[in-house]
């Protein structure tokens, strides 16, 4: 089976049609999903029927370092490198209810794990059941963000660093003392591809607490400035999900945000994501 990569009209990402990941790719398949992975960014691989097995072995792809999501309870029965995403519920062998997966992992934007001193490098996730309508996840083009800046902006953020903490908006799993957040972490604002190079804005703003430092507003009025300028819509994609689509995306140069939030709880939604870790950002 030789893989075909079409890139999408948005001017980034793109899908790989001729691939069965239930089995094991050639060398020349592998180098097309990874080589696409890095040249667009976002590959979509429509058309999959996985096992727990198989979804992990696919995600090994982009990288051998699979990382267990923080909460455990979310975890799939059969491997912690796998996170149920769901807002169906199931019985909690009490009489009771409990919820299949994470019903929203977050429709804000931002980039995984950018709180962690190792962030993650690439975020794979595979749709088990999706809606017709809803559910979409959004994708920003860090890449392209950067490279459509300013010299003098590129020369005024260069060398800057922000500091990301997962709590720093408050959320239920945190002050319930459910999960403890990781301690504050330093990352580039600017970063460098570790494989091809090229620069990206790096942003997380729902956990970007501000940019070191500087005095808080100017803190403020720098990050406003940075996110107006990336989440314009020439930097912007909706990805529309089919049943069956493996989906993965490179968190050096993209941030993406859920928009199940609002789904419509009676349109049921189902996906696993696996993580793979990266090296410290530089
Ligand atoms: C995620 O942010 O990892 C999940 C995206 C989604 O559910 O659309």
């Amino acid at each position: 089976m030789v893989a075909t990569v079409t890139p999408f009209p948005e001017g980034f990402g793109a899908e790989i049609s001729g691939l069965d990941l239930s089995k094991p790719l050639s060398g020349e398949d592998r180098a097309i999903v990874y080589d696409a992975f890095l040249d667009h960014h976002l590959i979509s691989i429509p058309g999959q029927s996985l096992s727990p097995g198989e979804a992990v072995t696919a995600a090994g792809i982009f990288g051998d370092d699979l990382e267990p999501h923080l909460f455990k309870h979310f975890h799939h029965p059969k491997t912690p490198l796998i996170m149920v995403l769901s807002n169906r519920t199931e019985d909690d062998g009490q009489g009771g209810k409990k919820p299949k997966g994470m019903a929203d992992a977050g429709s804000f934007w931002h980039t995984d794990l950018s709180y962690k001193p190792n962030p993650a490098k690439a975020t794979m996730l595979y749709a088990l059941e999706i809606p017709l309508d809803g559910g979409d996840t959004l994708f920003c083009n860090l890449t392209a963000a950067y490279e459509a800046l300013t010299d003098a902006m590129k020369k005024r953020l260069d060398g800057l660093r922000a500091v990301h903490n997962y709590a720093y908006v408050p959320r239920d799993v945190f002050t319930s003392g459910k999960v403890t957040p990781p301690p504050d972490c330093s990352q580039p604002l600017i970063r460098t591809h570790p494989e091809t190079g090229r620069k990206a804005i790096y942003i997380s703003p729902f956990y970007m607490v501000r940019i070191e430092g500087l005095a808080e507003d100017d803190s403020e009025a720098l990050k406003k400035e940075i996110y107006d300028h990336c989440l314009q819509d020439r930097f912007r994609m909706e990805y529309k999900w089919r049943t069956g689509d493996v989906l993965a995306w490179d968190n050096a140069a993209l941030m993406h945000s859920a928009t199940t939030k609002t789904l419509d709880p009676s349109k049921h939604r189902t996906l696993w994501r696996a993580t793979i870790s990266g090296e410290p950002a530089f």
